[in-house]
């Protein structure tokens, strides 16, 4: 596993997205670039600097299909907590050449989730699986909406969210975590994990604990990020904030291994 430490959000962010570019810009094969994505804040600012490569004519999304990892359930599209809502208001609406039928994002109101997420997981092998994850995580360590316990070779299904994600996330809800959805439809570990490459973004004080428990700890569901040590090319993406937690000796060692500039 890399570790990429940067000085703070803002160059967190501008790494990830020009790591992200450079995929996309590198993918030279006749099918379509497969990116799966994240909601949250984390993710903010790497959408803003893709959008302005996009629109600078640095990136194309023409030949991209995306992913999203997880959304509320009973939540629909014009809901502005919905990660429908929040995808295309942060990103999708912003890029002038990504196509509306490449944006897959699983339907929080279906009838049948069972069968939305195996629609899900079918679509996803379709196209030969992921080329590469971004994701974010919770407090907890949290990967997509696999809280703790979640099995490490979990695939797409429904969720419960735990009371401390639904406290974290009332802040989106008027402070207020009955308003928080109980359940999400979400992508498993082991959907990500099967990705060909994953990225995850960790940021800020309130994270650091779970990215010593990811990254130092010993592969645990109690922690389902951590099931990126298994990863063949998995990349955490952090800033200082999110440090705090590493012993000196690892933090030593992840900036002097990637010392030299490399993608
Ligand atoms: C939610 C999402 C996760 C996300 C996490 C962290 O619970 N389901 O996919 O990674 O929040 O969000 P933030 O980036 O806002 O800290």
């Amino acid at each position: 596993m890399r570790v990429v430490i940067q000085e703070n959000y803002d160059k967190m962010c501008k790494w990830a997205a020009n790591y992200i570019a450079a995929k996309i810009n590198a993918h030279k094969e006749d099918r379509p670039f497969v990116l799966g994505l994240p909601t949250g804040s984390s993710p903010i600012g790497v959408y803003k600097e893709l959008v302005r490569m996009n629109k600078a004519g640095e990136l194309s999304f023409a030949n991209v299909v995306t992913f999203n990892m997880d959304e509320y359930v009973g939540l629909p599209h014009e809901h502005d907590q919905s990660y429908w809502y929040f995808m295309h208001d942060n990103l999708f609406n912003h890029l002038v050449d990504m196509k509306p039928e490449n944006i897959n994002i699983l339907n929080g109101m279906a009838e049948d989730p069972e069968a939305e997420c195996a629609r899900y997981e079918a679509k996803i092998a379709s196209y030969g699986g992921i080329d590469l994850f971004m994701g974010g995580i919770g407090v907890d360590g949290h990967l997509a909406f696999n809280e703790p316990f979640t099995s490490l070779t979990s695939r797409t299904g429904l969720r419960a969210l735990t009371t401390e994600t639904r406290l974290v996330n009332s802040r989106f809800f008027g402070n207020d975590a009955e308003a928080v959805p109980k359940f999400a439809l979400s992508v498993g570990i082991g959907t990500v994990t099967d990705s060909k490459e994953v990225l995850i973004l960790i940021n800020g004080h309130n994270k650091a604990r779970a990215l010593a428990k990811s990254v130092e700890g010993s592969v645990s569901q109690k922690w389902t990020c951590s099931a990126l040590q298994l990863h063949k090319a998995a990349i955490i993406a952090c800033d200082e904030d999110a440090c705090g937690e590493l012993t000196v000796d690892s933090y030593k060692y992840f900036l002097d291994i990637e010392k030299e500039e490399r993608l």
